[in-house]
């Protein structure tokens, strides 16, 4: 298979190592990165040599017009990620999009009915899902062994400093799409998603606390899953001291993760509740399992590519884990609980995540006393 990366910047290496790892792991087809394409020609360039690619381009489309893309890696900021992976949808070629995914729940909706009218397939990238740990736990509460999960932490506490949003596109709704809730902490909730299964609803607040950004630096959730579950979800980058963690207790034990960027099964602890010691036999670490990361992820997905079977994130996967981030702005912004589904087509928070306006920008109003909505 022919792979392109598009953007040549700080996380298109991890993308560009893993697909050049794939071929060293059973199972996967040969891949090959044949083309590298940024609007910086000169960065392109670099990166090409860097992971000795053949093709630099400046223009996606004129690759995908001429039938060289089999599977386009989209790793520009996230303003551009809408276009590009369209017209990749529509060249029929397969597209493998960093997160956050588009800007809106709008543009996803339009990405799905692409795809569907496509032979092409969209995943986005949500690394952590695939780390040894979570794909044990998810399978161990699947099976019952853990009985209902019943409390859930999901903290993201990073720190990001003023010359990191001097990026021009971070911390702007029309190019970032979000603050930590959309471009941090999506990771982490994401991965919850993934273990405790549908969300029911969420309130939220969110506040600029230190950064000079149009976006929120801090959001905090309480949300409620269909099993019952209830999770508290912490997304901020004014944290000095970093860490992302993820903490659920289910009625047979605490089973808890800590690291920052990436895990090993030595990120996680397993503690049976009392009386329920012989659960502790449940957990079994293996040390020759990935770490959670761009390989363990691209490594299901072109296996499945290589089958036509459907990808392990697939773009439903990413709907509800963007409805979420979507539902945590609604939520803090309009003052009211939001509900899973309740956000349509013609809601203001489909259409951008600061829909009606955040309470600290100049388009937001108050529409009654008191209550802003
Ligand atoms: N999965 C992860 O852990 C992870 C980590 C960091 C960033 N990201 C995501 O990856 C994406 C890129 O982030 P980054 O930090 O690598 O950004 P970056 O600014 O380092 O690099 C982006 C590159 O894209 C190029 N570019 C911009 N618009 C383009 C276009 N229309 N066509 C071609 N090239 C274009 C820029 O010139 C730049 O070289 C973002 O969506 C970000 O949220 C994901």
């Amino acid at each position: 298979m022919r792979a392109t990366i598009v953007g040549a910047g700080a996380i298109a290496h991890a993308h560009a190592s893993a697909l050049a790892e794939l071929a060293e792991h059973d199972g996967a087809p040969a891949v090959e990165t044949t083309h590298v394409v940024d609007l910086d020609l000169d960065r392109a360039r670099a990166f090409a040599d860097q992971h000795g690619i053949a093709g630099v381009a400046t223009d996606v489309e004129a690759l995908l017009a001429a039938g060289d893309v089999d599977v386009l890696h989209i790793c520009t900021p996230p303003s551009a990620h809408f276009a590009t992976a369209a017209a990749a949808l529509r060249a029929g070629v397969h597209v493998v999009l960093e997160k956050p995914p588009v800007l809106s729940l709008a543009q996803l909706d339009e990405l799905v009915a692409l795809e569907a009218a496509s032979s092409a397939q969209l995943t986005v990238i949500v690394q952590h899902r695939f780390g040894h740990g979570a794909v044990q736990l998810r399978s161990l509460l699947a099976d019952g062994a853990l009985g209902r999960p019943l409390v859930a932490v999901c903290n993201t506490l990073w720190f990001r400093d003023a010359e990191y949003f001097a990026a021009p596109w971070r911390g702007r709704w029309d190019t970032e799409g979000g603050g930590p809730t959309m471009g941090h902490g999506i990771h982490q909730f994401d991965l919850l998603l993934s273990i405790l299964g549908p969300w029911t609803d969420v309130t939220a607040v969110a506040a600029r606390q230190a950064r000079d950004t149009d976006t929120e630096d801090v959001s905090m959730a309480l949300v409620r899953f269909e099993s019952g579950a209830m999770a508290s979800i912490v997304n901020s980058v004014v944290s000095p001291s970093q860490v992302s963690e993820i903490r659920i207790d289910t009625e047979a034990a605490t089973v808890a993760l800590t690291h920052l960027y990436g895990y090993t099964d030595e990120d996680w602890t397993f503690t049976p509740a009392p009386g329920r010691e012989e659960a502790a036999a449940l957990w079994r670490p293996d040390p020759t399992a990935l770490p959670s990361g761009h390989l363990a992820q691209l490594l299901p997905t072109y296996r499945a590519l290589a089958q036509g079977a459907p990808l392990p994130v697939t773009s439903a996967d990413a709907r509800r884990t963007l409805e979420l981030a979507a539902a945590i702005y609604r939520s803090a912004f309009t003052g009211r609980p939001v509900a899973a589904g309740e956000i349509g087509a013609d809601d203001a928070f489909a259409r951008s995540m600061d829909g009606t306006g955040a309470p600290w920008g100049p388009a937001w109003a108050p529409v009654s006393a008191g209550v802003p909505g």
